[in-house]
């Protein structure tokens, strides 16, 4: 949750100190959510395995750089409204309503699956907060605005593994990272007509724990 923030000494002009906090507030959790974000992607990065690893190993970086940007643009805003920064790990951890990614090694479908969920927590989350924002501070809403702009844009590479030609997506009744996965790697395993798909996602996915993540960032 936003921890509640002391009112600083100044912030923006036309804002005031006590708007100015309430606007750094709401930023500081998607400060962590997006550092959590670009971890992850590179958690994602390091242990995709299986066909078409070579397409999302790499699919993956660019992400990772634009989301860190996004981090550094949110942490000087913050700044920039006149309160500190809570940029460490711990901060982080404890401030966090998600659990950490649930997913080790897998192959890529699964982990294309997951970061459907991931996405779409960060990107709903990430929407309330320009919403949030849109009355309060115009400035820091244009400039979530413009991180959706492109998050949007990387959840549908992701989706477009995960869709058919009819338009359909795998992962559409999943809300979960485990159950995103399981997803994705049905829908691959039927494209390549291989037999009892259950069992081979259930035995792609068995070295997760048993925790169901929600994939809110
Ligand atoms: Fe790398």
């Amino acid at each position: 949750m936003a921890r509640k923030r002391s009112v600083p000494r100044f912030t923006v002009p036309s804002l005031t100190p006590e708007i100015g906090a309430q606007v750094a507030g709401i930023l500081q959790l998607r400060l962590h959510a997006l550092n959590d974000l670009a971890l992850t992607l590179k958690h994602v990065h390091w242990n995709v395995v299986g066909p078409h690893f070579i397409g999302v190993h790499e699919m993956i970086d660019p992400q990772v750089d634009v989301v860190r940007a996004y981090v550094d643009e949110i942490a000087e805003r913050i700044a920039t409204l006149g309160t500190s920064v809570q940029g460490t790990p711990g901060a982080l951890v404890a401030a966090r309503t998600w659990d950490d990614y649930s997913i080790g090694r897998a192959d890529t479908i699964a982990h294309l699956g997951a970061l459907d969920v991931v996405y779409q927590g960060v990107i709903t989350d990430h929407r309330k907060a320009a919403d949030d924002t849109e009355e309060l501070d115009p400035v820091t809403n244009d400039m979530l605005i413009g991180h959706l702009h492109q998050l949007e844009l990387f959840h549908w590479f992701i989706r477009a593994h995960l869709e058919n030609s009819a338009g359909a997506l795998a992962t559409e009744d999943d809300d979960t990272e485990k159950g995103a996965a399981k997803s994705g790697t049905e829908f691959d395993e039927e494209g390549a007509g291989v037999g009892d798909s259950g069992a081979a996602a259930d035995a792609a996915i068995g070295r997760r724990s048993s925790a169901e993540a929600p994939g809110k960032k």
